[in-house]
């Protein structure tokens, strides 16, 4: 479904910060990109839906490229694709309801939301979205009354109702303690096993890493170096992609095994 073939980023005429990144991502895969601070991670999520226009290579959606030179080019390859923030961009005055709604933007016509008047269909959609993310009691409070992982879930939900083909998430639960962290990724994993949506998630935490992904992409440098499954990572994958980090840890690291026990062991998320 996605293609990402030889992508290279460079901001403003500086250095390379991803040099020829290749990978395909299928409808339903969980996809959560790791590295080190500094190593692209952002910058690559922004590159797929246009945010940041790629210096080289291509993208391409269902066999089709979009030329991220023109308005129309870029607008049709955001419609594939749905974002999940970090500070969950909520109007917080503004009901939960009203804040999914607001997710259908770009479905409805630009009176429409500024009236704020939704159609019936619209209003069910954002509904059961936020039923999906178990925030039915919620719909009609205000979005700065929810706690940090509840607002999160709520943008969870407003990418749902744009029906978008991706999800793409920059770091969804940093934040976040551990229990609301756990529900989000949740909400994100349902999305992937129900509804077929692919995810590409940033994340620091190598322990939701190896709880969520169906696949594992370790940038370093602006570089892929590991490309797989998670409970295939090594001590040596995990080296590649946290450079130093992995080897001061290696008390924690057993010699042998499989990488999910192993790397389940190194605390990284404050160590990046
Ligand atoms: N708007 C920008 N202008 C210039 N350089 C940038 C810009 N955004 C990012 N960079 C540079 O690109 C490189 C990759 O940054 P990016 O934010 O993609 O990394 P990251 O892996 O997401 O890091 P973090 O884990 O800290 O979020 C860094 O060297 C960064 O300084
Ligand atoms: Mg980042």
């Amino acid at each position: 479904m996605l293609e990402v073939r030889n992508l290279h980023k460079a901001y403003r005429g500086g250095d390379d910060v991803l040099h020829g990144i290749n990978f395909e991502v299928q409808p339903g895969e969980f996809v959560v990109v790791l590295g080190q601070s500094g190593a692209g991670k952002s910058t690559l999520l922004r590159c797929l839906n246009y945010l940041c226009l790629p210096s080289g290579g291509e993208i391409r959606v269902n066999g089709v490229r979009h030329n991220p030179a023109s308005k129309s080019g870029r607008q049709a390859q955001r419609r594939h694709f749905a974002m999940v923030f970090q500070d969950h961009n909520l109007l917080g005055r503004l009901s939960v309801l009203k804040n999914v709604l607001v997710g259908r933007m770009s479905h409805i016509p630009f009176w429409s939301c500024l009236f704020q008047v939704f159609s019936r269909r619209d209003v069910a959609l954002a509904l059961q979205a936020i039923e999906t993310v178990g925030l039915a009691e919620k719909a009609y409070e205000r979005a700065d009354s929810l706690s940090g992982g509840q607002q999160q879930r709520v943008g969870v939900a407003r990418a749902l109702v744009q029906r978008p083909a991706m999800m793409l998430a920059d770091e969804p639960v940093a934040s976040l303690d551990p229990q609301s962290a756990r529900q989000v990724l949740n909400c994100l994993q349902n999305a992937c096993r129900r509804e077929k949506i692919a995810v590409v998630c940033n994340l620091h935490q190598l322990d939701y890493a190896m709880e969520y992904a169906s696949r594992v992409i370790g940038l370093a440098g602006g570089k892929v170096v590991y490309d797989g499954p998670p409970e295939s990572m090594t001590p040596q994958v995990v080296e590649a992609i946290y450079p130093g980090v992995a080897q001061n840890k290696s008390a924690s690291i057993p010699e042998t095994g499989a990488g999910g026990a192993l790397c389940r062991n190194i605390p990284l998320a404050g160590a990046v």
